[in-house]
């Protein structure tokens, strides 16, 4: 899908269709309709009048051949009550045009922007959000059908007229399109199968996309993770035949003097449990286990395209975990990067044993922050559902920072308890610690006390759970595929990390 910007006011090109947005109003019977053709304006009227439209959010009215004011079709939207419209408001309103086109077969459309700006005060946060809305809704995960589906296909071009077209504009829509493209990548990678992608075919993936771009990405292999004392990582993979992969980004977009802050993704290309395996109900899901990671390889590639101006290093830790003969056995005492050593009660929390020498590698230098995103708990799952996404920070200042980075960008996250109760539950028994709690509940926040025991007490520290929220999300957002990875937190990170310049 191909999407211009261009100024408003110029002569439609043929066989367009118009796309307009219109707000209800609290009369219900009538509507705010934007400037525009007049007989156009009044197809709409007449629907109102015959109460087939009322502006309500997600309500679409579509009109073939309509052929007035130079365009063959017309389609309304509705974008609900102006009070309250938000960015949020912008990227969903995008996604329902784009849906509607699609539907409708619609090839190519022009987009009537300022019938949406009127709606809002900051015309070039409106922008990115649609941009962003329309390009998150054009993602699809059709790699592996033979035979394409009955579904109509994606509309082909669309342009985006807007008036007062300038700078600020063009560089908001131009961010957006990255931001939008990485979250897609982060989709398409957590929508692959584990057969499809291991984590040697996720090493080389991230290693391609970095070219050209001012990334640079290093592969430790099996032999090197041994070496480097991963023994968490390493002790998970031992169950597979696929080899483990560290994938290491670094992007300098700051002065060489400015510490890093480093993105710490769970890279778990599928997680069948291990010896402790999970039941065959829904485990082909697990095949997304690795979408912390995917976050994190979009956040490093959207920071280098968008030469961003910081520091940060993007880590993923990634294998298999899988319950082959060699595979570690409830028990087993594993020693990780920074020599503390972890009894595993249970070989399916294994994403923490594989962030432990991660974030161990993070602390030694000693970073501005660390953060780690994975699809750690299903307790997440159970306290927070698909809506929110589950942080956990001790520091309030930390806390305050990424909440304000979620508001830009519409993610919903929700601050989780963490405090030393929860890191005495995971004391060990035989070793320094547990990988399960000794305590039933909690599962969520005792997992995030475990990992904030590899990262030293004065570097600012957060963890983001995701495994309720990194896929399945599209009765919460019309911009996310039906089923499938949504991409979770690439954007957010993005915002984060910005907000260290
Ligand atoms: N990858 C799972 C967590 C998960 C569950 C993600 C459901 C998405 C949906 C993780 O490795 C796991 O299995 N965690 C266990 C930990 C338990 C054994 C302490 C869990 O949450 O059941
Ligand atoms: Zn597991
Ligand atoms: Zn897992």
């Amino acid at each position: 899908m191909q999407i211009t910007l261009r100024k408003a006011g110029q002569k439609p090109s043929p066989s367009q269709t118009l796309v307009v947005f219109v707000s209800s109003l609290d009369d219900k019977k009538k509507v705010s309709l934007p400037k525009m053709d007049k007989d156009l304006a009044k197809r709409i009227e007449e629907a109102v009048n015959d109460e087939a439209f009322s502006g309500k959010t997600k309500e679409t009215l579509f009109f073939r051949q309509a052929n007035s004011g130079g365009y063959h079709h017309l389609l309304a939207v509705g974008v609900g009550s102006a009070k309250g419209f938000s960015a949020e408001s912008a990227r969903q309103a995008a996604a329902h045009a784009h849906n509607s086109l699609r539907s409708h077969r619609i090839e190519s459309a022009e987009i009537d922007l300022d019938s949406l700006m009127r709606f809002g005060k900051d015309k070039a946060v409106l922008l990115g959000a649609f941009t962003e809305g329309l390009r998150l809704s054009a993602y699809e995960f059709v790699e592996y059908k033979s035979k394409k589906d009955e579904k109509p296909p994606r509309p082909g071009k669309i342009g985006l007229l807007i008036s007062g077209l300038n700078k600020s504009l063009e560089t908001s829509f131009k961010e957006a399109e990255i931001l939008a493209k990485r979250t897609n990548h982060a989709r398409w990678l957590g929508d692959h199968s584990g057969n499809m992608l291991t984590p040697t075919l996720l090493a080389d993936f991230v290693k391609d996309q970095a070219k050209g771009l001012p990334l640079k990405v290093t592969i430790w292999d099996k032999a090197r993770i041994k070496k480097e004392k991963f023994g968490g990582l390493l002790g998970v993979s031992l169950g597979s035949s696929e080899e483990p992969r560290f994938i290491i980004m670094e992007y300098n977009g700051a002065p060489k003097g400015k510490k890093p802050v480093y993105f710490v993704g769970k890279g778990l290309t599928f997680d069948s449990g291990g010896i402790s395996i999970k039941p065959s109900q829904s485990m082909d899901e697990m095949k997304h286990d690795m979408c912390g990671g995917a976050a994190v390889v979009g956040l490093m590639l959207a920071l280098a395209e968008l030469k961003a101006k910081v520091n940060v290093v993007g880590l993923v830790p990634a294998t298999e975990n899988m319950p082959g003969g060699s595979a570690i056995k409830p028990g087993d005492i594993l020693v990780h990067r920074n020599g503390k050593t972890t009894e595993v009660l249970n070989t399916d929390a294994e994403g923490r044993l594989v962030l432990a020498d991660a974030l161990a590698y993070a602390n030694e230098s000693k970073p501005a922050a660390i953060f780690d995103c994975a699809t750690l708990t299903g307790a997440i799952v159970v306290a927070l559902g698909n809506i929110h996404t589950g942080f956990f920070v001790r520091d309030d200042k930390l806390a305050k920072r990424i909440t304000d980075a979620s508001e830009h960008t519409g993610e919903w996250l929700w601050r989780m308890p963490l405090v030393d109760f929860h890191a005495d539950d995971m004391k060990g028994t035989h070793a320094d610690l547990n990988n399960i709690s000794s305590n039933k509940g909690a599962g969520s926040s005792t997992a995030a006390a475990f990992l904030e025991q590899f990262v030293d007490k004065d570097i600012p520290f957060a963890h983001f759970d995701v495994a309720g929220t990194a896929w399945n999300i599209s009765n919460r957002v019309p911009y996310a595929p039906k089923k499938g990875a949504s991409g979770v937190m690439v954007r957010t990170f993005v915002e984060l990390a910005k907000s260290y310049f």
